[in-house]
């Protein structure tokens, strides 16, 4: 230790001085913003990661900045980091629909798709679809039929039942239930969730 404090003092540096300035160092380190995913495409050809990027998301019509290592998916970034808990984790792995969100219009998992993938994609989650206040068809529908239990798959299912209905305006009851297999309900609310779907394709979401 003598030895060390010795090279300190030929150096010019007390050993305070020293310490203050590996923190000043420290901190400066951790305050640096991480870079654009554009950026660091362009820099690093093709590769990023595995530190965090900074990715631009349109989401609900806003442009959201948010700082994630590119391993993070769509649905962490929306739940943990934009705080819209409106899609739900359930089996993380593309299997229940519970995560569903629309990317550029199309009913997406969004367990399933990382956030770096979204950038310049239109996001539309659960949240942008309607409020309490004004709800959109679909929404109404599922009200009226009681189209709900758990509460977990139902976001899922209304932003894939809008999905569906913009697209099948007037779809019967067996083109739903084929239209609408990407989710699961555990419970059986199926029966309700279905007529919701069908009296909202008659008038559109
Ligand atoms: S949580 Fe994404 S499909 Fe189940
Ligand atoms: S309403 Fe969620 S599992 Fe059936």
């Amino acid at each position: 230790m003598s030895d060390e404090i010795d090279s300190l003092k030929t150096a010019g540096l007390s050993r305070r001085g020293f310490l203050k300035g590996l923190g000043v160092g420290s901190v400066a380190t951790g305050l640096l913003s991480p870079v654009s995913l554009k950026d660091a495409l362009a820099k690093e050809g093709g590769v990023v990661g595995p530190g965090e990027v900074s990715v631009l998301l349109k989401i609900n019509g806003q442009s959201r900045k948010v700082d994630v290592e590119p391993r993070v998916t769509l649905l962490d970034a929306l739940r943990n980091r934009l705080d819209l808990t409106g899609c739900k984790k359930v089996c993380d792995r593309g299997t229940c629909g519970a995560c569903t969100v629309l990317v550029d219009g199309n009913p997406v998992y969004s367990c399933s798709m990382l956030a770096i993938d979204a950038e310049g994609r239109e996001i539309t989650t659960v949240e942008g679809i309607g409020t309490p206040e004004k709800m959109n068809a679909v929404q109404k529908a599922f009200v009226e039929h009681d189209a709900q239990q758990c509460g977990f798959c139902t976001p899922g299912f209304v932003v894939a039942c809008t999905a569906f209905v913009r697209k099948h305006p007037n779809a019967s009851l067996d083109e739903v239930r084929a239209g609408l297999g990407g989710n699961l309900c555990r419970c059986g609310t199926y029966a309700g969730m279905m007529l919701a779907a069908v009296d909202s394709a008659k008038g559109g979401a």
